[in-house]
């Protein structure tokens, strides 16, 4: 690791340059933060189970046709991804009242919405990541209509997808956050398409159980329920990705190529 050059390191992962051009690799840490990183902890194999449920959600969402950056899992921590230029927004989508919008519009935690709902945050960090409308998008150049018209269209297709792939397995995509990326364009015109980033996994989404509405995601730590790694595990599992262990916490990972 330490020969290759770090391009980046985020809250909760590093990316490096990659072995080709137009390649980075993307590292999972341990790492969880919450509240703009003013609370903070190591989850002993929170990375390596994030980088399972990443990748196995952006195969099945590539095998509906949704561009993104995933080109192949390396090994335990690491995934190789296309390199693109990330589109300073964070887009979450929403089923049930839950988090910041609960807080902000007065609905109470779990209540269904009449809709899925898109919102955007721009990504400033020092200004904890606030709302924006897609007005502001337009006016200071973050995006253009045409991509953003693209990035509505690939969320709630994405949305549509999770929801079904989660519920099969009896959980509720409550809500979600993606991003996404300008990668050139193949055919060497001068346009960028757009493309998923980033991860999807249980520290951008909110994950209840269907019976019990008991948390399987980063809220776990964001509120102090205790057993977060535990949680993602039981994600993993009811995935297929890992193989069901109820005696131990030990990750026991199938068909693995590490
Ligand atoms: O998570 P929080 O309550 O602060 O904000 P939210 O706007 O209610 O979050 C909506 C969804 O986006 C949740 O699933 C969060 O986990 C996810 N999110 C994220 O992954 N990263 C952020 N910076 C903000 C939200």
């Amino acid at each position: 690791m330490s020969r290759r050059k770090q391009i980046y390191e985020g809250k909760a992962k590093i990316l490096y340059e990659g072995p080709e051009p137009g390649t980075l690799v993307q590292y999972f840490k341990d790492d969880a933060t919450a509240f703009n990183a003013q609370k903070k902890a190591t989850l002993d194999g929170k990375g390596v189970l994030n980088n399972r449920i990443s990748e196995f959600i952006m195969l099945r969402l590539m095998e509906i046709g949704i561009p993104t950056h995933f080109i192949r899992r390396l090994n335990m921590r690491e995934q190789l991804i296309k390199k693109v230029e990330i589109v300073p927004l964070e887009v979450i989508c929403r089923n049930v009242a839950a988090g910041t919008m609960s807080v902000r519009l007065g609905i109470e935690e779990g209540e269904k919405l009449p809709r899925s709902i898109v919102e955007f945050c721009l990504k400033r960090d020092d200004l904890g990541d606030p709302l924006v409308a897609e007005e502001h998008v337009y006016a200071f150049g973050w995006a253009t209509q045409g991509e953003m018209d693209e990035i509505i269209a690939m969320t709630l297709r994405i949305n549509d997808y999770l929801q079904g792939m989660f519920a099969g397995i009896g959980i509720r995509l409550v809500d979600f956050k993606i991003e996404f990326g300008r990668l050139a364009h193949p055919d060497g015109l001068g346009d960028h398409m757009i493309i998923l980033a980033d991860e999807i996994s249980p520290d951008s989404c909110r994950l209840w159980d269907m019976e019990t509405n008991k948390k399987l995601d980063k809220d776990r730590f964001r509120r102090d329920l205790g057993e977060v790694t535990e949680a993602y595990t039981e994600v993993a599992t009811r995935l297929g990705i890992l193989k069901p262990n109820p005696s131990t916490a030990n990750i026991s990972v199938i068909s693995s190529n590490d």
